[in-house]
Parts: C-alpha cells; sequence; structure tokens
C-alpha cells in the first residue's frame, strides 16, 4: 500500500513496473474524461469495466459514484482481481472486481472457460455503462462476438459503451504507426476485415474493419454511435485517445 494514495496499487502490479506515474495516472483521468463527456455517466450510474485488471480506470471513479451508482470490474487474471479486491473493495465495498475464468495464454492460462463462450455473470438490463480499454484490441472473433452479445444483454435501456479498438481503416501501413506493435499485416484466418500483428499470436494485437465492427454489433442488437481515430495510426486530424474510442448502445 502507498502511504499518500491509498488506492495506487504497488508498481509490480502495473502492465509495466517501469512505466512513469504520469503514464499511469493519465489512463485514469483519460477514462473518466470518456466516461463523463462521451458516455455522460451520472453519479448513480452503475458501471461495468470489462479487462479491468488492478483497478486502474475506475481509480477516479471512486470519488465520483455513490449510492445507488456502482463499480463492477471482470477480469480473467485472478492476482489482478484478487489485489483490486483487498486494495480497493475492503475500503469501498461497491465497487467489486471479479474473476472470470477464462483461458488466455498470458493472463490466465489455467482457465476453463473460454472467453466466446463465457456468459457474463450478471442479470439482463443491469449496468447504464459498460466500457473497456484495451481488451478488443486482443479479443479473437468469436470472443469478441460473444462480448458483445453479452454487453447488450446487460446494458439497460439508454444504456452507454465505449470500447477502445484498433480499427482497421485507420491503418496506413508498415512504418507509418507510433510502435511498429500496431502494424496489422497479416489477415486472421483469412477473414476479411480481421487483421492481426502476428499470425502466431494473434491476441497480441488484432484490428477489426469498421463493417465487421457494425456487423457484429448489429447482431447484438447494438449499434455504433461514433467511432473517435485514436493516436495510433497517425493519421491527420483530430485524435483522443492512443486507440480508436467506439460507442455504441442499443439499437433504437
Ligand atoms: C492491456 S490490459 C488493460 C488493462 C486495463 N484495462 C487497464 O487499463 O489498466 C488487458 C486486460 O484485459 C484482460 N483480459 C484479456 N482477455 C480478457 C477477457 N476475455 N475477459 C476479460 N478480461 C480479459 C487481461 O487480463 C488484462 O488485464
Amino acid at each position: 500500500m502507498n502511504d499518500k494514495d491509498p488506492f495506487l496499487p504497488e508498481t509490480k502490479y502495473w502492465q509495466d513496473p517501469k512505466e512513469p506515474y504520469s503514464h499511469y495516472y493519465r489512463w485514469v483521468w483519460e477514462y473518466f474524461a470518456y466516461l463523463s463527456l462521451l458516455c455522460e455517466i451520472k453519479r448513480e450510474s452503475r458501471i461495468l469495466e470489462l479487462g479491468c485488471s488492478h483497478g486502474r480506470t475506475s481509480r477516479a471513479l471512486l470519488q465520483y459514484l455513490w449510492n445507488p451508482g456502482y463499480y463492477r470490474g471482470l477480469d480473467v487474471d485472478k492476482e489482478q482481481v484478487d489485489e483490486a479486491s483487498r486494495r480497493i473493495t475492503s475500503i469501498v465495498p461497491d465497487f467489486k472486481y471479479i474473476h472470470a475464468d477464462i483461458y488466455n495464454r498470458h493472463y490466465n492460462p489455467s482457465g476453463v472457460k473460454s472467453a466466446s463462450e463465457f456468459e457474463f455473470p450478471f442479470e439482463n438490463e443491469t449496468f447504464d455503462c459498460v466500457y473497456a480499454a484495451s481488451v478488443f484490441t486482443h479479443l479473437l472473433p468469436g470472443e469478441l462476438e460473444n462480448y458483445l452479445g453479452q454487453t447488450g444483454r446487460v446494458l439497460a435501456p439508454g444504456g452507454k459503451i465505449l470500447f477502445s479498438f484498433f480499427v482497421l481503416d485507420r491503418y496506413q501501413g508498415k512504418g507509418t504507426c507510433i510502435s511498429p506493435n500496431y502494424e496489422f499485416d497479416h489477415l486472421y484466418n483469412n477473414m476479411d476485415g480481421v487483421k492481426v500483428k502476428d499470425p502466431d499470436y494473434p491476441d497480441n494485437a488484432i484490428a477489426y474493419s469498421e463493417h465487421r465492427i457494425r456487423e457484429y454489433a448489429e447482431k447484438a442488437n447494438l449499434e455504433v454511435t461514433r467511432i473517435i481515430n485514436g493516436l495510433w495510426s497517425n493519421n491527420p486530424g483530430h485524435a483522443l485517445n492512443e486507440q480508436d474510442l467506439v460507442l455504441m448502445q442499443l439499437k433504437t
């Protein structure tokens, strides 16, 4: 526990233990701004985060949400959600971090369930907002399809969705991105509109074309309302987060 901020995890739990504090906190405040400005969350909102890890992006919500509002985070990494529960839920019981025992090569190699069949452990129409930061950039097509279906199921009428993606249409070719890790030159399983950085490890980084995202959203009874360019693809014009932000809602 850090004596200046009891909610700050030890750096060994960070995505990269060597990352500077400024990078860690950038995510906290960026996502709070996206949720309040783009998803118009209220202090009473019921919020679900997919891929919450140690609860970084929930940090700013701790001072924002109040009863009957609450936060639920879901992640496949048991060590991280257990740590977040010890550090945060013990002080703020309305914030709960839940382990999904899904197989993941990196984060949960002993997991028994499949992300393409996993049922979110929540009732229908429970949440006013569902978001995920840098999670759909690792989900394969069957997993994406199921996660959108589950999101549509647990989202309450009028609810908002914010998921970060690499939108393939934004990719301008080798050597153009802010990092070579974001070069999507290989079709995934010959699927039009789905490309990966490394065909041997497709979940390292995956990009979906806008038409694929819209198609999967449609199947889940969702509609894409806005796509905001990210910095990753080095396109001119407006950009916000490092990844592209895709906003959705239930189909009207
Ligand atoms: C790049 S990290 C981002 C972590 C977190 N969103 C943040 O901003 O600090 C991706 C996270 O997604 C989680 N994850 C991967 N596959 C998942 C799945 N199928 N369901 C839920 N979480 C998953 C990983 O365990 C990891 O914590």
